[in-house]
């Protein structure tokens, strides 16, 4: 079982001839099993006792209390996609999963009311984007959210500050910058620095509730709109860098080439633009591919690899463009100057 992949999977366990179905899209429509498996393992904590220390599956029942016999095949099949790995009877996963848990916590979360066919259905059909902080449920989401953010935040801040120089900057401006946690980040490491959070008015309470965000560390809330760039003009006067991470991919064509219009038109001649994103390259199948799904739920359809937004940042008028990737980032950087 251990070396099974999910293709003969789906064709040993399910006893269908191969000839009968189309292995391909009978195993990418079961892979679901795979995430659902591991939302339901990270739920418990069991993924991340096993970051800690191998266990066998006993030793796990007990733990968790949970059934032996029903969490091996579990427990296997995520062997057999290598997320888990099998030492004789003992399951150990690698200690560098840990970080990535929290963002695992925001996908099952996403994924059992936000990202369902029934939402493309009606977006595709309507245009009509899915918008998860409308949900009823978004209470419970908020902090899986602010969650998964500072996780992330704590593994991209060390690159921006290092890459970008940011010890010789005084003024900050993170575009979408939701509760502050990259702010944060960024800010333990440059003390010095002012940083002006940008977002939509509904992150105001998670700003205030981020404990790194008191009045007196230099990190304050602005609630704006980034598809009203105009109303966001004199934010740019002062500033040394602009920051715009991991939000490139909701807005659309048109709200980003406003949004830039305006950066180069109202900030200093020698303000630095970074932007960090999903972006989507040609070539083997990715994560990143995956997030297209997430960007259409969201109404837009953001297909830009990162060379051809340098592309398109450098046609706006931008100068200096250069893209960077960082081991253990899915996205690239992309640096620019007005
Ligand atoms: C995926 S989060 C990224 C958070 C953070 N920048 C990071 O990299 O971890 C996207 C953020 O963009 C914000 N956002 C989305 N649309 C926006 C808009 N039109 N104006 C301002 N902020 C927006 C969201 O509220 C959310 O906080």
């Amino acid at each position: 079982m251990a070396n099974t992949t999910i293709s003969e999977l789906a064709t040993t366990v399910c006893n269908l001839p191969r000839c009968a179905i189309d292995a391909s899209v009978w195993s990418w429509a079961n892979a679901y099993k795979v995430s659902i498996t591991i939302f339901a393992l990270n739920q418990l904590g069991i993924l991340r006792s096993l970051t800690r220390e191998a266990l066998t599956s006993s030793q796990l029942a007990v733990r968790f209390s949970v059934s032996e016999e029903l969490i091996v095949p579990l427990l296997d099949l995520l062997c057999s996609v290598q997320i888990l790995q099998r030492n004789a009877d003992q399951f150990v996963a690698s200690s560098s999963l840990e970080a990535v848990l929290p963002l695992v916590a925001m996908e099952a979360h996403v994924s059992a009311t936000h990202l369902t066919a029934a939402q493309i259905v009606n977006v595709l059909q309507t245009g009509a984007p899915a918008d998860i902080f409308q949900k009823s449920d978004v209470q419970q989401y908020v902090p899986v959210f602010t969650a998964a953010m500072r996780s992330s935040a704590r593994t991209l801040a060390p690159h921006l500050v290092r890459f970008a120089g940011l010890t010789r900057c005084r003024k900050l401006l993170d575009l979408g910058g939701a509760d502050g946690s990259l702010a944060c980040a960024v800010q333990r490491m440059v003390p010095n620095l002012s940083i002006t959070v940008i977002d939509l008015p509904r992150m105001a309470p998670a700003f205030a509730q981020n404990d790194g965000n008191q009045p007196e560390s230099g990190i304050q809330f602005h609630a704006g709109d980034l598809r009203d760039p105009e109303s966001l003009r004199d934010q740019f006067h002062d500033t040394d860098v602009i920051v715009l991470s991991n939000a490139l991919h909701l807005l659309t064509t048109a709200h980003r080439s406003a949004l830039f219009e305006v950066i180069r038109r109202s900030s200093p001649a020698a303000a630095r633009l970074l932007v960090y994103d999903q972006f989507i390259e040609e070539g083997p199948l990715d994560a990143t591919h995956f997030m297209s799904v997430d960007w259409i739920v969201n109404g837009v359809a953001f297909r830009e690899s990162a060379d051809s937004y340098a592309a398109t940042l450098a046609g706006a008028g931008f100068v200096d463009v250069h893209t960077r990737r960082f081991s253990g980032l899915p996205g690239a950087l992309l640096s620019a100057r007005v």
